[in-house]
């Protein structure tokens, strides 16, 4: 058995990378200067498996992001070379590829398939790709790499999107293109997050409302080390029985064209014409859709208590009617518990493994970060990575990287 104090001290706690030269590392390859842009994964608190159902989700950006370089080519090529793989890729500008090959370039080349089907001309480029966004955990870093994607193309072709038209057109690329049947969240934060705010979005509509996020509140993410990925079955086969439940309350209501629009009341009546495990994931969508507006409220006006107390019946709902959780995240959200700081615990993102959001008074972040590594070590034998994060500002341009 490993003593406590040995584990705590290997917990990588990583407050934040320092960016890479992305800059010279792309001079260095393509010998252009590069346009540079940073677009950021995100944390959700709460609201999870709604956007799909047209409902809401309260994400803020954090301070992991991917960076993209790019400049453009003569010779018809489109070369995206990527750091973290440490690996480069070549396609042809005027012959690009139809269908996914299961591969990182998915992502990037699934925006430009989009772009371009959007009757823009595709001339050649050299992007570099960097990101710190943990992969495979829930944190975004597919959209993230899709949303720097898009913003680098977009400049190098003259385009424009605003900020909403870009966010659709990176979820496109991930449905129509990645292969995986992902909802609008995490490509929207990434593009509007607020610095030291989280959203309120409405997924119907894509309106929006920030709740500042207290000074004194730390954004503790603690990653299982189990892999998810939305592009997965588990994601498919959950959003498969929320349609089911959809399906059957239509029958009686035709108003009803997304969980959204539906109440409990609704699931009370014609629940028993289900398939019970719909009808559980339909009780988690509808109940989550309240408690996320509550949340924000409670968020608003500074209720931490409220917050912490929807957050802990979200991650009940979601592990017990959802069946998105994982032995490995309840311990991670249990182990949690008793610590001095903490406000609320839950899993975060798709599911079935990733992270757990822990909001925690900042003065004893780093200590509830140390503890709950060491916890979790100690009675899953896995060594996880904390990451004590603060809410970002949304994607941009760099001046400098
Ligand atoms: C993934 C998807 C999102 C959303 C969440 C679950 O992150 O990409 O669209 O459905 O899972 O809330």
């Amino acid at each position: 058995m490993v003593s406590k104090s040995s584990l705590e001290a290997e917990v990588a706690i990583r407050n934040m990378h320092n960016p890479p030269v992305l800059r010279s590392l792309h001079i260095d390859r393509f010998h252009a200067e590069p346009a540079i842009f940073r677009a950021p994964g995100r944390v959700n608190l709460i609201g999870e498996h709604t956007d799909y159902a047209e409902g809401f989700v309260m994400p803020a950006a954090i301070n992991f992001a991917t960076l993209a370089g790019i400049s453009p080519r003569t010779d018809g090529k489109i070369v995206i070379y990527s750091e973290n793989f440490g690996e480069e890729m070549v396609f042809d500008a005027a012959a690009l590829p139809r269908i996914r090959t299961r591969h990182w370039s998915d992502y990037p080349m699934g925006v430009v398939h989009v772009l371009a089907g959007e009757g823009h001309a595709i001339p050649g480029f050299s992007l570099s790709l960097w990101g710190d966004v943990p992969l495979g955990s829930g944190l975004s870093s597919s959209a993230s790499v899709e949303v720097a994607t898009a913003l680098a193309v977009e400049s190098l072709i003259g385009a424009n999107d605003p900020g909403p038209v870009l966010a659709r057109l990176c979820q496109r690329a991930e449905n129509e293109f990645v292969g995986a049947s992902c909802g609008i969240m995490d490509q929207f934060i990434s593009v509007n997050g607020k610095e030291d705010h989280a959203l309120l979005l409405d997924c119907r509509d894509l309106s929006f409302r920030l709740a500042p996020i207290p000074d004194h509140v730390a954004l503790v993410i603690a990653n299982t080390m189990v892999k998810h990925s939305v592009a997965g079955g588990d994601y498919t086969t959950r959003r498969a029985e929320v349609e089911d439940a959809t399906r059957v309350l239509a029958r009686h209501r035709p108003e009803i064209r997304f969980l959204r629009d539906a109440t409990l009341a609704d699931l009370d009546q014609w629940g028993h014409e289900m398939a019970p495990k719909s009808r559980m994931r339909a009780r988690h969508i509808i109940s989550e859709n309240l408690r996320t507006v509550a949340a924000a409220d409670a968020l608003m006006r500074g209720d931490m208590a409220e917050l912490g107390r929807l957050m802990a019946e979200a991650h009940r709902s979601y592990s017990q009617d959802f069946e998105a959780s994982c032995v490995e995240a309840d311990t991670m959200v249990d182990l949690a518990q008793d610590l001095p700081g903490l406000i609320g615990a839950r899993l975060t993102g798709g599911g079935f493994g990733g992270c757990t959001i822990n909001l925690v008074e900042q003065k004893d972040a780093d200590a509830f970060a140390a503890a709950l590594g060491g916890r979790y070590a100690a009675q899953i034998g896995i060594v996880p990575e904390i990451y004590v994060c603060h809410a970002a500002g949304g994607a941009g341009r760099l001046d400098q990287a």
